[in-house]
């Protein structure tokens, strides 16, 4: 199984045990909730028959204390209304809301509106009991559910809520630390690489000139072959340089600099490959060109390697104008990619070829999203059609200077 396969288990492993916590904590959380909802029923029932006791004997001192007493450890909010749908008392609302004292006139922690509200909630919730009033007429008592009951059912949704974001969180946090290490990694390995290469490079250099002189070879095609690869050997060290430290980027024709590079990689590859350059060869945009052909360089292998070198591979270039942006798609006619695969190929390590290594598009990715700023994904592919990668860049607007 390859390191790919295996994260994907994991994930699904641990989806579904958050899956299997969350509803368990729900179910849980729910037996309470039911439980609660018989007890609150039960108390309101009893407080009904307290009160309509209450009024048939209510010139009774002695069991008024009892009834008060019993009134007053009722936790529940309820109102009861008169005949005529006017508030006639309450209990177990917001005392900051309810309290007028009428000595003081003072009105700060009385809310009238406050009442209505409530009333209206308790409506929705739970249809009125109807008892016989003092004047004889129907009175009603409303209920809600407790504080309490109503936290308990939105606790477990609050605390997947938490769960869930301190998870992403963590999971932010470890890749970026991840991601991080494996910045420095690339960086490392690169001017390493470059700094090696460096010294037997200029050697090789030199001892060309020194062949050339001592056998009066100027011409040769041999050596010009050779000085060829040296040339090319030091592209490569250059990319590996800049890859190593901060790349500068210069405004440049985009059309030029990929058919340049195409000129350069067509006589490097099967004659069956054709490749074509279409749409806009004017728009300019910020490049370094050792890397960005190295990008191009990465896209036309695994296209050549794609339609197994026969076929075409063509680079259409758009300017999108409103977002000052250039569109590169590098299109070819391959076995193409399966839509579950569209993030994965960019991933380190992943690849389908024998002797791949999975790097090329890694590298890709990271040249054009952290050294230019821009954007690389697989824009549309079909198996056994072929496929497209869209490269997206900023394009660089020249102000032509007006003159007053
Ligand atoms: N144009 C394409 N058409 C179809 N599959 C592609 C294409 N480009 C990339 N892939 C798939 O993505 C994989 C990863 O590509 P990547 O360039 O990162 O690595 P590689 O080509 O396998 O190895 P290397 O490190 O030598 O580049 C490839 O193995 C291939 O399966
Ligand atoms: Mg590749």
């Amino acid at each position: 199984m390859n390191p790919y396969e295996k994260k994907r288990r994991w994930k699904f492993f641990l989806l579904f045990f958050a899956i299997v916590i969350g509803t368990a904590s729900v179910i849980y959380t729910d037996f309470f909730v039911k439980k609660m909802e018989r007890e609150e029923k039960v108390s309101f029932q009893l407080y009904v028959k307290v009160t309509e006791q209450s009024l048939v004997m209510y010139d009774d001192e002695r069991f008024n204390d009892v009834i008060e007493t019993i009134m007053k450890n009722t936790k529940l909010p309820v109102i009861m209304t008169d005949g005529y749908g006017v508030i006639n008392s309450y209990q177990g609302l917001d005392s900051t809301k309810t309290n007028y004292d009428v000595e003081k006139q003072d009105k700060k922690t009385y809310d009238p509106a406050y009442f209505e509200r409530e009333l209206h909630k308790m409506k929705e919730q739970h249809p009125g009991t109807p008892i016989i009033g003092l004047d004889g007429t129907i009175w009603h008592i409303y209920h809600k559910d407790s504080f309490i009951l109503t936290q308990l059912r939105y606790f477990p949704f609050i605390q997947l809520g938490v769960i869930a974001l301190f998870l992403l969180t963590a999971y932010v946090a470890f890749s970026s630390a991840r991601r991080s290490e494996q910045d420095q990694v690339w960086v490392g390995m690169a001017k390493e690489t470059a700094h090696q290469l460096g010294t037997p490079i200029s050697s090789l250099m030199a001892w060309v000139e020194l062949m050339k002189s001592r056998f009066d070879a100027e011409d040769d095609p041999l050596i010009a072959e050779m000085e060829n690869d040296i040339k090319r050997l030091e592209v490569i060290t250059d990319r590996f340089s800049k890859i190593g430290s901060k790349p500068v980027l210069e405004d440049h024709v985009v059309y030029t600099v990929i058919s340049n590079f195409i000129q350069y990689f067509q006589l490097r590859t099967s004659d069956k490959v054709i490749f074509k350059i279409t749409g806009d060869d004017q728009v300019r945009a910020l490049l370094n060109v050792p890397l960005f052909d190295w990008v191009i360089e990465n896209l036309l292998k695994n296209a050549a390697n794609a339609i197994e070198n026969e076929g075409s591979i063509t680079i259409n270039i758009i300017e999108h104008l409103a977002k000052e942006e250039v569109f590169i798609d590098v299109t070819d006619s391959g076995k193409g990619i399966p839509r579950s695969k569209f993030d994965t190929v960019f991933q380190p390590g992943y690849t389908t070829r024998k002797r791949g290594w999975g790097l090329g598009l890694s590298l890709t990715r990271r040249i054009v999203e952290n050294y230019h700023s821009g954007q690389i994904y697989v824009k549309e592919s079909e198996l056994g059609k072929g496929t497209t990668f869209r490269i997206i860049l900023k394009s660089s607007i020249t102000y032509e200077p007006t003159s007053t």
